[in-house]
């Protein structure tokens, strides 16, 4: 990094721009303007946006068929040198797209100084940061799948197996640990669908909106925008090289998606400790303590957790740098990539982690059972009995068996342990056949409203989400 210490002005101008200017920029003004150490990222997209050009200006008479031949040659040699790592980035030249077209001069001269006809960086860079982040968007929906995968083949087994269902984290009824695991199934859908439909706005193509205003040359912009699989040109020139909300979308999906995974790694961390001991993470996904032995912590779900922070700490930084930009392009919008790169990578590696950690996880069935008949988990039942049976109206129903929860708790013991005399003590209608009601298979089979808890629903949703997610 220059450091105030070098702050002396550079002696040439600069290569791409310099005509007008006598000097070359001051040094700190070159740290501050340099983009090159993070959007050398999207060199890739930048040459693949270069070619599509070429081949374009070329196809529409504006250069030479021979100037094509040795524009694609020689972008084809700045991928190679890139990925090889023998290419010398330069932050004199700011930019990915200046480093590129500087080799490019170096290597074939003179046509090199024809590739930017009809094109501004402005434009340049909305396409190759859409290209990227496109291909973020489907990375990210083929990972959330994996997930996806993983929770279905969880929750396959169990979808019977009793846990205690919580609201405000206290017992509230039961349900199956596959029900559970298919919620997020459902969740990390929405998040799915929610990058494809991020994904379809963004697809338009910014390529030929040149600096804000269009281009006097004939362009074919179908061609490019075809050409780099978008779905047409974007139609509005400044609107092409100004907006970013295509970026501003996938950093809101991102965090959504973010919050979802930190949901899920709360339980994790909730369910591995001692006190719940509902799951066992593996060995691959746990940590030991370096003073207390008997430690195993579950790292990686406090992590996914902790990384929400960061995902949404981008989508922020990235909404308080658009807001209030005027039309068109200003220097501000350089600052997109950090955040989105950032989030990306974040999520990347979340989501493997959460898949990693689903996929190992050991389930403690009779642990979870035993608590699933703790805190009176079956109230609701017997209330419901108490309507369906008695013709009870709900609100009295509830209530008496308030009463009677009242008494089970008073003496230590569960709904189930109350004899007869107790609950007749309480409300005479009751009858034997309550206790029927009492059994926690028999309340989880009982949920049989659509999207209830019942086991049998439970597989059914399993069936239809691996047919969907095949
Ligand atoms: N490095 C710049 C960016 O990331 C490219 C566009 C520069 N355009 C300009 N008019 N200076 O936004």
């Amino acid at each position: 990094m220059t450091r105030m210490a070098d702050n002396k002005k550079s002696q040439k101008g600069n290569k791409m721009w310099g005509g007008r200017f006598a000097a070359g920029p001051d040094a700190i003004m070159e740290a501050i303007n340099a983009s090159i150490d993070f959007d050398k990222r999207f060199y890739a997209e930048d040459i693949a946006g270069s070619k599509a050009h070429a081949e374009m200006l070329g196809a529409q008479g504006i250069i030479s068929a021979d100037d094509v031949k040795a524009l694609l040659t020689g972008l084809d040699q700045v991928l190679g040198e890139i990925e090889s790592g023998t290419f010398a980035f330069s932050r004199t030249l700011e930019d990915i797209h200046m480093n590129v077209e500087a080799r490019l001069a170096e290597l074939i001269g003179e046509p090199a100084g024809r590739l930017h006809t009809a094109r501004s960086r402005n434009d340049q860079v909305a396409t190759d940061f859409k290209l990227w982040v496109r291909g973020e968007l489907d990375r990210t929906m083929e990972a959330l799948a994996d997930l996806q995968r993983a929770l279905v083949v969880k929750a396959e087994p169990h979808a019977a197996t009793l846990m205690p269902g919580f609201t405000h984290l206290q017992t509230a009824q039961p349900v199956t640990f596959g029900h559970h695991l298919m919620a997020y199934t459902e969740m990390f859908e929405r998040d799915r669908t929610r990058f494809g439909d991020a994904r379809a706005r963004l697809n338009e193509s910014p390529l030929g909106a040149a600096a804000l205003a269009g281009t006097s040359f004939a362009i074919d912009r179908d061609m490019t925008a075809k050409a780099l699989g978008f779905d047409r040109p974007s139609a509005n020139s400044l609107d092409a090289v100004s907006d970013r909300d295509f970026a501003l979308e996938a950093l809101s999906a991102a965090s959504i998606t973010a919050i979802h995974l930190s949901r899920l790694a709360e339980e994790l961390v909730i369910w591995c400790s001692a006190q719940f001991n509902f799951v066992r993470l593996s060995d691959g996904f746990s940590t030991g303590s370096s003073i207390m032995p008997q430690k195993r912590n579950p790292d990686a779900a406090e992590l996914v957790r902790a990384k929400t922070g960061r995902i949404i700490g981008a989508a922020t930084s990235l909404q308080i740098v658009m807001k209030g930009l005027p039309l068109a392009y200003s220097k501000d919008m350089q600052e997109d990539k950090e955040p989105v790169f950032e989030a990306f990578d974040a999520l990347a590696l979340t989501l493997a982690a959460m898949t990693g950690m689903i996929t190992d996880l050991t389930v403690n069935e009779d642990t979870m059972r035993a608590a699933a008949g703790h805190g009176f988990s079956n109230a609701t039942d017997l209330a419901d009995w108490l309507v369906r049976a008695k013709g009870i109206a709900f609100r009295r129903a509830h209530h008496i068996t308030g009463a009677l929860v009242a008494v089970a708790e008073a003496r230590g013991i569960t709904l189930e342990e109350l004899t007869l005399e107790d609950m007749q003590g309480v409300e005479p209608q009751i009858t034997k056949d309550v206790f029927g009601v009492l059994g926690l298979e028999n309340s989880v089979e009982s949920r049989k409203s659509f999207g209830g808890t019942a086991p049998d629903n439970v597989s059914q949703a399993i069936a239809r989400w691996k047919e969907r997610l095949k």
